[in-house]
């Protein structure tokens, strides 16, 4: 491909075989550095030189961009509207061509080539190869989950190797990361913590442009687990309660309920709608997750409630005959435990869950029955009948 438009071919030859050939090679554009790594958003400098023979007077000289097909006019990038406001020829018409872009981006990913005209209609040159540019942004290259405990290394990744020397600074939930070391373009969290979690992001200092931001998500398994109970003062019959298992781990943790050893329930919430007596009894529960298990301590549910299931119980059993030691016992289920009395036909005649009569008489006989009462409420055994012979 021929792009210089130097002497024609004849007369270049002519001018080798006549030995003058260094009129020829007066012609040069030189690039310095001739690849450059730019971080999108930033100023880029494409330093530039170059030479002809003297006699030849610059009329014209301008930039443009590759790729250059033969027989297609070369166009002047100040009067394409992607480039007219970024671009400023900072050189001259003697011999530096050095342009600055400003506000890269990807796109202006290409090679670039100074070319000048002279007054001389042969004496025109384009200098290739051109400056090659390539402009990168920055992706933080990181693992997606990491166990509590884990060294991590995140990378800020650019597609080349920047060619102004770069610092990297990092960033979590758009706070600058300050205390960490980095080494290049890495951040090594070494033994990873739970509050490492987070959204980070790189960018270079001094420069405008930030990597997207990256999850950080770092596992553990569930820490600090107990249970809050809900009424939390006094639970009676019929109530409705909730347990809370409050659980700290990541990913979230499945919870079990367990009663007495028995599992009962799952879910965060454990609800008794209408809590019996059976419901009293130790809970807890158990949080896991794929990094491991923990139990909460043991909560105890206490459900008062009202005397129920009263009867008496007679001792001996058989037949009693006058003079012989009986035992009446009143027994009752509550919560708290009730307070009895006793009543024979009517009146009461003693108080406590056992009611005992020494040497039984006659007067004795009767129709018994105790009473159970506490805060709750009260109930009536039946009558039992004392029958002495
Ligand atoms: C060319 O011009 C630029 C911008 O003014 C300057 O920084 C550079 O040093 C010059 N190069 C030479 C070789 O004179
Ligand atoms: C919790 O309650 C269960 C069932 O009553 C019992 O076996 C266990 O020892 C209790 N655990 C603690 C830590 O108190």
């Amino acid at each position: 491909m021929s792009v210089r438009m130097a002497p024609p071919l004849p007369l270049i030859l002519l001018l080798m075989i006549s030995g003058v050939s260094g009129y020829y090679w007066g012609w040069s554009v030189s690039y310095s550095p001739s690849h450059i790594c730019a971080l999108k958003d930033s100023t880029v400098i494409m330093r530039c030189t170059y030479t002809y023979p003297t006699g030849y007077k610059i009329k014209k000289v301008f930039w443009t961009k590759g790729p250059i097909k033969e027989g297609v006019e070369l166009l002047d990038l100040s009067n394409d509207p992607e480039y007219s406001q970024r671009l400023q020829y900072l050189g001259d018409k003697q011999q530096n061509c050095t342009v600055r872009l400003s506000h890269v981006t990807l796109k202006d990913s290409h090679m670039y080539y100074f070319r000048f005209i002279t007054d001389d209609p042969g004496g025109k040159w384009t200098g290739a190869p051109g400056v090659t540019l390539n402009v990168t942004d920055l992706q933080v290259e990181s693992p997606k989950r990491v166990t509590e405990g884990d060294s991590v290394t995140l990378r800020c990744k650019s597609s080349c190797a920047l060619t102004d020397r770069a610092t990297f600074i990092w960033s979590r939930n758009s706070q600058p990361l300050t205390e960490r070391r980095d080494r290049n373009n890495e951040l090594l969290l070494q033994s990873v913590r739970r509050e490492d979690s987070g959204r980070y992001s790189c960018a270079v200092d001094g420069h405008t442009h930030i990597s997207p931001a990256v999850q950080l998500n770092v596992m553990y398994p569930p820490k600090s687990v107990s249970v809050s109970i809900s009424p939390s003062g006094v639970i009676v019959e019929g109530d409705s309660v909730t347990l809370n298992c409050i659980s700290d781990s990541n990913p979230p943790a499945e919870i079990s309920w367990i009663k007495g050893g028995t599992i009962v329930g799952s879910g965060r919430i454990y609800n008794i709608s209408k809590i019996s007596s059976d419901g009293s009894g130790e809970y807890k529960c158990k949080s896991i997750n794929e990094y491991g298990e923990k139990y909460s301590d043991n909560v105890t549910l206490n459900v008062m409630y009202p005397p129920k299931n009263v009867s008496v119980s007679i001792s001996p059993s058989g037949v009693i005959v006058e003079g012989d030691s009986v035992t009446l016992n009143c027994i009752s289920d509550s919560n708290p435990h009730a307070e009895i009395s006793w009543i024979k036909g009517g009146t009461i005649v003693g108080s406590g869950r056992i009611f005992s009569i020494s040497k039984i008489s006659s007067d004795d006989s009767g129709e018994y029955k105790c009473k159970s009462i506490n805060e709750y409420g009260e109930k009536y055994s039946d009558n039992v009948t004392l029958n002495i012979m």
